[in-house]
């Protein structure tokens, strides 16, 4: 398979969202494979869900895709996690201008530190613009209802954590 049909949609996935599903499902329409890879800081990490319960639910997500999506992690430099999977692309979402002046300060670095690998930026889909992990979480610890803004097993799984 040709190096370039393979997409790096790279994150913290703390949890994975629909905004993040609808975005994996619109870019296998141009890549064959995803490879969803969750950051990690060993030590630093302020997540609410470990890195094993967040690659799970990704698994459990993408279980019927054939393979064409994958769950990994990395730590260290997301560049050289990209170059070590022998991927071109890496995949960010974009909701709203908020989100630009973040995005293009990384996608700059990622690039001046790899200059091969290039950043593709897809806008979120017009249902899921405003839905984000920490407001997802934050809505649920003060229990309100994000059914439809999550997949059902994470729903379950945040509701568990928090004990509603
Ligand atoms: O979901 P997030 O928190 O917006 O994802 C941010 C992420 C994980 C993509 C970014 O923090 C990252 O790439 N971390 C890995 C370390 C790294 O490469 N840092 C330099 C970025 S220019």
């Amino acid at each position: 398979m040709a190096q370039n049909n393979v997409a790096i949609y790279p994150g913290s996935f703390d949890p994975i969202t629909n905004g993040h599903v609808d975005l994996v499902k619109r870019t296998l329409r141009v890549f064959e494979r995803v490879i969803i890879a969750i950051a990690t800081n060993p030590g630093k990490d302020s997540s609410l869900f470990s890195l094993e319960e967040r690659l799970q639910m990704v698994r459990e997500v993408f279980g019927g895709f054939k393979g064409r999506v994958q769950a990994d992690s990395f730590e260290g430099l997301l560049v050289d996690y990209a170059e070590r999977r022998q991927a071109r692309v890496i995949i960010r979402g974009l909701r709203a201008v908020s989100d630009f002046e973040y995005e293009f300060q990384m996608a700059m670095m990622n690039h001046r530190l790899k200059p091969k690998l290039e950043t593709f930026f897809m806008m979120t889909g017009e249902s899921e613009f405003y839905i984000s992990s920490r407001l997802v979480k934050e809505v649920v610890s003060l229990g309100g209802d994000v059914s439809g803004l999550v997949p059902g097993n994470v729903l379950t799984k945040l509701v568990k954590k928090f004990n509603h």
